[in-house]
């Protein structure tokens, strides 16, 4: 007989978060405003795209799917991100005019860290910041497409911080003591991730956020959750867990792959707007307001 345990991260974190309910509240509650102000701009919701990389073009279309999600987080005004690339491919990015935070790996190649971060700053990045998520492999430091990966710690990361006036994000935080060092080296944001179940039985981001943010309490670092978010009401439930936003993932890629630029915009609109009706039906006017009050848990 087949014996299968489930370990898949993604499978426990979807459970996780099918198994938080939200209660209704309507009497005084107006029609919610979805409006951020995040790291110093304003943006229409506290909905992000993923850090993605390495897309092709789709439906012969010219573009590549990170231009085009790109110009899709430009005209719904989110805060958009990409990962792993090369400069050429960060700059048609940037010249998409999306508010893009590059996420650079953590390569061995320290000058390549460095330099990818100045080439962001220069090329008009709104942020930089590193996937700590990816420095090990089951072999031992990863590879990826080639590149080595290194350890990083506390003090590189720090250097990191320093050697740019640009906003610092790190990716892949999935517990109190990586937040803590993450304020303590002068983040300005961290991703609470598990960068889509890297590890089997990582706990879903959504599990852990309370802590994180308890932690975080007395500092300014913003918190964006991923890993699964796919409709408002997984956003909402980020909010109400202690989020400032969350990102979409793997949800955007039919939308993106069938439609393009007019897909993404489509899911992203829809996700804003499940995310105002369900703040309408809580009582929450404002994402600052949202608390876990309207939540319940199987
Ligand atoms: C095709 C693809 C490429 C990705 N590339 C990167 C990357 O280069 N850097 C990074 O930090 N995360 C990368 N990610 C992870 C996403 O940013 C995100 O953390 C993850 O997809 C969230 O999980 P979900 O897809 O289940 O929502 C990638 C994900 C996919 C599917």
């Amino acid at each position: 007989m087949d014996y299968t345990r489930l370990s898949d991260a993604n499978e426990i974190t979807e459970r996780y978060m099918d198994s938080i309910l939200i209660g209704e509240s309507f009497i005084d509650s107006v029609k919610a405003d979805t409006g951020i102000h995040f790291l110093g701009a304003d943006f229409s919701m506290p909905v992000m795209t993923p850090a993605f990389s390495h897309l092709g073009s789709y439906g012969g279309r010219k573009m590549n799917g990170l231009e085009e999600y790109s110009l899709a987080a430009k005209e719904c005004n989110v805060l958009n991100f990409c990962g792993m690339m090369e400069n050429d491919m960060f700059r048609k990015i940037a010249d998409t005019g999306a508010k893009t935070v590059r996420i650079i790996k953590p390569y061995a190649d320290n000058g390549k860290i460095r330099d990818q971060i100045a080439f962001a700053e220069e090329a008009g990045a709104f942020g930089v910041g590193m996937d700590i998520d990816h420095i090990f492999g089951e072999a031992g430091y990863d590879v990826v497409v080639g590149e080595e990966m290194a350890a990083q710690t506390t003090d590189m990361l720090r250097s990191y911080v320093e050697s740019t006036k640009l906003p610092f994000v790190v990716k892949g935080v999935l517990g109190v003591s990586d937040a803590l060092k993450c304020a303590e080296i002068g983040a300005r944001a961290i991703i609470v991730s598990h960068h889509h179940g890297r590890m089997p039985y990582a706990v879903p981001p959504m599990m852990v956020l309370p802590k994180i943010k308890e932690a975080l309490k007395d500092t300014t670092v913003k918190i964006i959750v991923d890993c699964g978010i796919a409709s408002g009401a997984d956003v909402y439930k980020a909010l109400a867990l202690g989020a400032d936003a969350a990102a979409v993932g793997r949800s955007m890629f039919h939308h993106l792959e069938n439609h393009g630029v007019a897909g993404v915009e489509d899911f992203l609109m829809h996700v804003g707007n499940e995310l105002r009706f369900i703040m309408s039906c809580t009582g929450f006017s404002k994402v600052s307001d949202i608390d876990d009050s309207a939540l319940y848990f199987l």
